[in-house]
Formats: structure tokens, sequence, C-alpha cells
């Protein structure tokens, strides 16, 4: 397999490059206008900016925001999303693109499309692994027309979630979240990778364990109506775990926490706090309910995938990966 080039090694000084990040950030339109509610996204995007502006390079910024099915969305518009970076990095010249989905031609993966969004440019980096399960013109279209690299962003993200599928001893992973067509391909992968696989959220009471480590809860809250978070048995168990295992990979909160059912995801937050283990935690709604949290950087890395995250764990690639080989 063909390694994938890194941003790091480019020649960009005096280059035009086009960067994909995934600001897809979270918005509250309710005031009318759009107001950025988590800027996370952003952040992580930053050292690859960084890096690009400090060897010269002559920077446009592409990127996603919302589903606006190839038309233009006023609230969607990318306007926004340059105020914030401009706060974020002051003095730092970039020209960011409007919202690429507002052409059909993107999620289409055109051809003509991805040539438009090409033209003058003389390299590609790829930042943007949150979208990278998408093939669309902006992923996978323009990396094969431009030479490409992987932004910082990208190979840190591909080192870490590469670490998860390969965890040191004792391993444990916990999965939770709403839906069990979306998690079951990744239990079963785990179950063969982790030496326990503990199942928590709502797709605990649709999931039958038909293998010796996977777990589901002993107990749960509140009883009757089904289950919205795990019982205090159970999360004093799994707290338990969390301090014994060596490594931890943690993909969807196990309760409703959006609905005041946190009290067991934050327990493992802080658990993973307390113990100082190594973790991966991933999944847009995962890092969202632990964003709070003081993890320490070295230890725990919060992956800024939602599907893409889900996609990388069940298969070890991603389309907007393997076009950079
Ligand atoms: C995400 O938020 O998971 C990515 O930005 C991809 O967005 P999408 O699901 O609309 O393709």
């Amino acid at each position: 397999m063909q390694k994938i080039k890194s941003v790091r090694d480019a020649d960009v000084s005096g280059k035009r490059v086009l960067l994909r990040v995934d600001f897809n950030v979270p918005l509250d339109t309710s005031s009318g206008q759009a107001v950025i509610t988590d800027d996370t996204r952003i952040k992580a995007a930053l050292p690859t900016i960084e890096l690009l502006a400090e060897k010269g390079a002559k920077i446009s910024i592409l990127t996603h925001l919302g589903r606006p099915e190839g038309k233009v969305v006023e609230n969607l518009r990318t306007a926004p999303l340059s105020r914030r970076l401009s706060e974020l990095l002051p003095g730092v010249e970039v020209t960011m693109l409007e919202n690429v989905r507002f052409d059909p031609g993107e999620e289409a993966n055109d051809e003509a499309f991805a040539k438009k969004l090409a033209e003058g440019e003389d390299m590609f980096v790829n930042d943007a692994f949150a979208a990278s399960h998408r093939a669309h013109a902006s992923i996978v279209g323009v990396a094969k027309l431009l030479p490409s690299y992987a932004g910082l962003l990208m190979e840190k993200e591909i080192e870490k979630l590469s670490e998860a599928l390969a965890p040191i001893k004792p391993s444990l992973a916990i999965v939770g979240g709403a839906k069990l067509e979306t998690k079951a391909p990744l239990i079963e992968k785990l179950a063969k990778i982790y030496e326990k696989v503990l199942i928590g959220g709502n797709i605990a009471n649709q999931y039958k364990s038909t293998r010796a480590n996977v777990f589901l809860p002993e107990d749960g809250l509140p009883q009757l109506e089904g289950m919205f978070d795990i019982g205090p048995k159970t999360k004093a168990a799994w707290v338990g775990e969390v301090k014994e295992a060596r490594f931890v990979l943690w993909n969807g909160p196990v309760g409703w926490f959006e609905k005041g059912y946190g009290e067991a995801t934050y327990a493992l937050a802080q658990a993973l706090v307390d113990s100082g283990v190594g973790a991966v935690i991933g999944g847009g709604d995962t890092a969202a309910a632990v964003v709070k949290f003081p993890f320490d950087p070295e230890k725990v890395f919060i992956s800024t995938g939602g599907g893409a995250t889900l996609e990388f764990l069940a298969h070890g690639t991603l389309p907007g990966i393997e076009v950079l080989r």
C-alpha cells in the first residue's frame, strides 16, 4: 500500500493550495442569523492552515456546511466561518470559498465541477477527515486532478484511529448511541479486536449479544419505559472497567444526555480523566457530550468525525484517504 504524502513534505512556498477542511459546525439560526455554537472543527484545522501560511502558500479554503442539496441556502453561507477563522488566526491571509454543496456537482462527484475547483490551483491538501467518507468532488474528484497531500489533522485522525484498531491490552470498547443499524457493523468488528465491549445508549434496548465479550447493561434508567441511561449498578461497574483498562475506545453516549440522561456518560468521562488511560473518543455526539471534561490531549484523542469515524473504524480507511495514496 502506497504511503500518503504529508503536507509537511510538500513544497508549498509561493504555490496556490486548495485546502479542503470540514467546517461543518453546529449553527444556531434562531436569531435569523447563523451563529456558530461549537468551533471545535475550525480549531482542529488551525495547525495545517498555520503551517501552510508559514511556508508561504496562497491558501484557498473549501468546506461544506449543512446539507443545502445543490442550492444556495442563505443561512449556510461560509461568511460566519470565515469571520471565526480570522478571529482565531489574526493576520493570516486566506481566501474562504463559498459552501461547496451549493453546487449539485459536489455530491455527484461531477468531473467538470472538480475541474472547476482545481482550476488555477497548484496542489490539494485534504484536512477534512470528518467528510472523507463522502466520495464527493471536493474530496475525491479534485484529488485525482492535482498533486494531493494529507493535512495534519487528517494524519492525526488516521494515526489515532489506527491505534484504536490495534489496542494495547487490557482493552475496552464502549459503544452507545441511538441507532443500532449504524453501530452494528462496528460492534461486530470491535468484538474481534477488544477484550471487552460494553453496549449502552438506546442501541442497548435493541441489541442481542451473542458474543461472550459483549456486555449489555445490568440495569437501566428509568426501568419501565425502556432504557434512557445505564443504571447505577452498571455505571459503577463500567467506571471500574475504565479504570482497569489500558486503552479505551468510546463511540456514542451511553444515555440520552440531551434529555437529561447524561449522568453515566459524564461518570465515564470523569473516569477517563481520573485514570489517565489512553483513549480515543469518536463520533460527533460523544464529543459534544464530553467536551467540558479536562482530558489530557497526550492521552485522550477526540476524533472530529461522526460518520467518518464510524466508517474508518469499521473498514480501516475512507474514500477520501484512498485517493491520496
Ligand atoms: C459530518 O458532520 O459528519 C460531516 O461533516 C459530513 O456531513 P454529511 O453527513 O452531511 O455528509
